[in-house]
């Protein structure tokens, strides 16, 4: 028995042994063996756009796409058609659906408050885009131009250009708060010229008179065939035009009228107030480079998810606090520096011209 037993004893050793070197031979080589290392995060950022309706607005959805893509960063666009209700409902969607920063241009100054507070609560920082959100001290960053500026250069190019005489003054929409501040810019300028009797304004000259509601041109133009048909024999030399959509729906209007076309403002380079510019129908536009914009509003949101301090170059009040902000130089283009500020830095193409 005992003899029995140590035989089975040294086979299930030797068996053992076999088992053991088997298992070294099958053991997996290491190339097969790979090591998971933590994915890094991706930064994902939302941006809550107001509307594609001008021009500018596409472009700057296209030149964030680009950017955020270059930067390996993941962006969630959200688009409203010029409605509070709809934009407040993509903004909530996109903080449900877990974002690092918000990136907001806002359709209605005030009643976007509302959305800062709730992007607040989830913990996400908010740069107010372009468009200044007014009312709330919880908002981080404001990244636009210089829209008092850009008021002044259209009120500039105004009193150096429009003859003494009669003329028509437009804002954008009330619910904009750049549209006060385009206005106030302009208005530091032509207002002493109709307080000396250089200008007459015919329709009104207070904001609320002059408004464009939704930045609408047809009701620019409606507006103003109603103060050319109230004033039939009254020459118009100049017209404030806020910006290319208003601009191009007022010219619409003079035509209709056969009126001789007044010096006529503009804003935003788009290419067809470029069109009117080269035919001499429109007098001037703003160049605001929404290229610089949509990049420097990405570069933020990096900063801002790395913890940096955001370098700032400036204040703007919004009714409640002094907002730290970055402002933008916007720039004045006409018949004889389109081509040099507009088609050689490739912001336009010569071919949309045609
Ligand atoms: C303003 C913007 C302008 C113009 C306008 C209408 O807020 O600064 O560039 O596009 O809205 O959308």
């Amino acid at each position: 028995m005992k003899k029995i037993l140590s035989v089975l004893l040294l086979l299930a050793l030797v068996m053992s042994m076999f088992a053991g070197c088997a298992a070294k031979v099958e053991a997996p080589v290491e190339e097969d063996v790979v090591i998971e290392e933590p994915a890094a995060e991706t930064l994902v950022v939302g941006v809550s756009l107001p509307t594609q309706r001008e021009e500018r607005w596409v472009r700057d959805k296209v030149a964030m796409e680009a950017y955020a893509a270059e930067m390996g960063i993941e962006l969630k666009v959200q688009v409203a058609d010029a409605d509070q209700a709809q934009q407040a409902q993509q903004v909530e969607n996109l903080l449900t659906q877990g974002i690092d920063v918000l990136i907001l241009a806002p359709h209605d100054a005030s009643a976007s408050a509302e959305l800062i507070k709730k992007a607040n609560a989830e913990g996400v920082k908010v740069i107010s885009y372009d468009r200044l959100v007014t009312g709330t001290h919880l908002l981080d960053y404001y990244l636009s131009f210089d829209n008092e500026k850009v008021g002044a250069l259209q009120g500039n190019y105004f009193v150096e250009n429009a003859q003494p005489g009669n003329i028509m003054l437009f804002a954008g929409a009330p619910t904009d708060n750049n549209a006060s501040l385009f206005f106030a810019g302009a208005m530091s300028v032509i207002q002493p010229k109709i307080d000396d009797g250089t200008y007459t304004v015919l329709g009104g000259s207070d904001f609320t008179q002059v408004a464009t509601d939704n930045w609408v041109p047809a009701n620019a133009q409606n507006r103003a065939s109603n103060i050319l048909t109230a004033n039939p024999d009254a020459t118009i030399s100049g017209v404030l035009a806020p910006n290319d959509g208003t601009a191009g729906g007022i010219i619409e209007a003079f035509k209709a009228a056969k009126v001789v076309l007044p010096v006529i403002t503009g804003q935003d380079s788009e290419i067809a107030a470029i069109k009117r510019i080269k035919g001499g129908d429109q007098s001037m536009t703003i160049f605001k480079d929404t290229r610089e914009l949509a990049k420097a509003a990405i570069d933020m949101a990096i900063s801002i998810y790395a913890g940096e301090t955001v370098a700032t170059n400036g204040l703007v009040d919004n009714g409640v606090f002094e907002v730290p902000s970055v402002l933008l130089e916007p720039k004045v283009v006409t018949q004889g520096n389109f081509q040099e500020m507009l088609i050689n830095s490739g912001y336009i193409q010569e071919s949309d011209l045609n």
